[in-house]
């Protein structure tokens, strides 16, 4: 398959205040693409200034927009504003994302709820939006961005995992509907890799995991995935030794085994 081309191209991406959204900003401005960039408005001053930066060092448009994507209609009105501002959605990447660690029946249940809310229904609501507008025009392409927690249940994050297997399942399903459309809907689940989004989540600073799947940098994190974007690959798992253990050795292994390593590798090492 040939590599996407995204110059001139827009992409409405989300969660570009921080992290590997921010990363991800950077590469698509770098190669000429224009941005429609999302956060929430309490960072309203951080993602006008990461606009205005991009804007001026790679003379593209840069729209920035600032709606919760957990508001009542927040991914309705964050879709219709970006296509009203940019005229055409030509890529759409779901990096928006919350995560918490700790006891299911202790993390706080409207944090959770939250999570849920941005971490499935914004995804579900802004792909399915987008896939219309798409396949009528004969091309475009959705990345949404999961997690190696998606492929088995993860103890101590059991709901955050499971927000990313909804996503990885529905994902892989829809781009095989979508064949011969020209449109694709991708994944890209990373490893935990050092962002804002791991001290919010009250991760402990070591657990035994680590050792299996390191603790990445998201600008070499968004490089994976950018150029799994723009390569088109269904599924893109970074790292030989997470590939492996999450493509093949936990679905090969048996439920019991994978639950009990679980309880015991993502626990605070300290
Ligand atoms: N870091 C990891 O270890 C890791 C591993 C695997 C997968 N991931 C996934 O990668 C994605 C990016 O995470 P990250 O680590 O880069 O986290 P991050 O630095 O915390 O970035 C998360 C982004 O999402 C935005 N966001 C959160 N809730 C939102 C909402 N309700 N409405 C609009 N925007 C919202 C944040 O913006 P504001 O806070 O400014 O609103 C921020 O821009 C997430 O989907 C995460 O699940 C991360």
């Amino acid at each position: 398959m040939s590599k996407f081309e995204v110059r001139g191209k827009n992409v409405l991406l989300t969660g570009a205040s921080s992290g590997i959204g921010k990363e991800l900003a950077l590469l698509f401005a770098q190669d000429g693409a224009n941005l429609i960039i999302d956060s929430r408005p309490h960072n309203r001053s951080v993602l006008d200034s990461w606009a205005d930066e991009l804007r001026k060092k790679f003379n593209i448009n840069v729209w920035p927009f600032h709606i919760n994507l957990t508001d009542e209609k927040g991914p309705e009105k964050l879709y219709e504003t970006a296509r009203e501002a940019a005229g055409k959605i030509d890529a759409l990447i779901n990096d928006a994302g919350t995560f918490h660690y700790g006891c299911f029946s202790e993390i706080d249940y409207e944090q959770q709820e939250l999570m849920v809310k941005t971490n499935v229904m914004a995804v579900f609501k802004l792909t399915r939006l987008a896939l219309p507008d798409m396949i009528k025009a004969g091309e475009g392409r959705i990345m949404n961005i999961t997690s190696c927690s998606a492929f088995q249940p993860t103890v101590y994050h059991a709901a955050y995992g499971a927000t990313n297997s909804f996503v990885q399942t529905m994902s892989e399903a829809v781009d095989a509907e979508l064949k011969g459309t020209g449109v694709r809907v991708l994944t890209f689940s990373p490893p935990y890799t050092k962002t804002p989004l791991l001290k919010a989540a009250n991760l402990p600073e070591r657990i035994p995991w680590f050792s299996v799947s390191g603790l990445w940098d998201p600008a070499v994190i968004a490089r994976k995935g950018y150029q799994a974007f723009r390569e088109g690959k269904t599924i893109c798992i970074p790292g030989p030794m997470n590939w492996l253990m999450h493509s093949i050795i936990i679905r090969l292994s048996p439920h019991s085994l994978v639950n009990a390593v679980s309880l015991w590798a993502l626990k605070s090492s300290k």
